[in-house]
């Protein structure tokens, strides 16, 4: 029985005050969850705010990304000892918007991946397709491509100290969310390559879907059985939003 998890993905959005207000409604109400995580992934300026706001509490929190160096002279990035010393469960890596926007490739995010594991951080990696891959029939050719990678560089058994997050580009912040059926076939998909390597490693990894979840469509994603909970961008950023998408996953 895998234990879904619902993170937040707060993306460059935030606010000493606003962060302040949206944890302690998101503590609250999601205080009475039994069979589901929750954790956020803040930007890096916030993570000791939210570490003091979260600590001893039953929401986790991370990092959006990660440097896949381990100290140096890298100008604007952060490591995996950073991380640590504030306590992050969890980091984000390979999201769309690093692959897209900065030039990651899967190398880059395999190499991240590896980082954080060593570091002790759990990684949550992103994998999907853009809208135009979709059309033409690459969606597994693509996200095998983006797997492969890291189950090359790390071996199929680190990914049991790992979540995945499928999350289709097509349907990240443009209000389109791939149907219930859509994802769960990619799902099945991604379980079924890592189980040709290593069957109960699959049965045990969550799988997330990521891409317009919101709390009119949790519950019927989180239905699919190889659906393991959800990576939440916008919704993740409104408190009633977040908790009820969290109570989706719950039930
Ligand atoms: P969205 O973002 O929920 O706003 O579509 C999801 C993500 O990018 O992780």
């Amino acid at each position: 029985m895998r234990l879904k998890l619902v993170a937040g993905n707060w993306k460059m959005h935030g606010g000493i005050e606003r962060n302040r207000d949206l944890l302690s409604i998101v503590i609250s109400g999601t205080a009475g969850l039994q069979k589901t995580a929750c954790a956020v992934c803040v930007p890096y300026p916030y993570l000791s705010q939210v570490q003091s706001l979260l600590k001893n509490t039953h929401v986790s929190w991370g990092a959006q990304n990660i440097s896949q160096h381990d100290m140096g002279a890298y100008t604007g990035e952060v490591s995996a000892d950073m991380l640590t010393d504030f306590c992050c469960y969890y980091v984000i890596v390979g999201h769309s918007e690093r692959r897209t926007l900065y030039g990651e490739n899967s190398r880059t995010v395999s190499l991240k991946f590896k980082v954080a594991q060593d570091a002790g951080l759990v990684p949550i990696l992103c994998v999907g397709e853009t809208l135009e891959q979709r059309e033409a029939g690459f969606t597994e050719q693509v996200v095998r491509e983006q797997l492969d990678a890291v189950i090359g560089l790390v071996g199929v058994d680190a990914l049991a100290r790992s979540v995945l997050a499928y999350e289709p580009i097509w349907a990240i912040g443009t209000g389109k969310t791939a149907t219930p059926q859509q994802a769960q076939d990619v799902h099945v998909f991604i379980r079924n390559i890592v189980a040709s390597y290593n069957v109960k490693v699959a049965a045990e990894l969550r799988i997330l879907y990521g891409g317009s979840v919101k709390a009119s469509n949790a519950a019927e994603l989180f239905a699919m059985l190889d659906i393991d909970g959800g990576l939440i961008g916008g919704a993740s950023l409104v408190a009633e939003e977040f908790i009820s998408i969290c109570l989706a996953a719950q039930n």
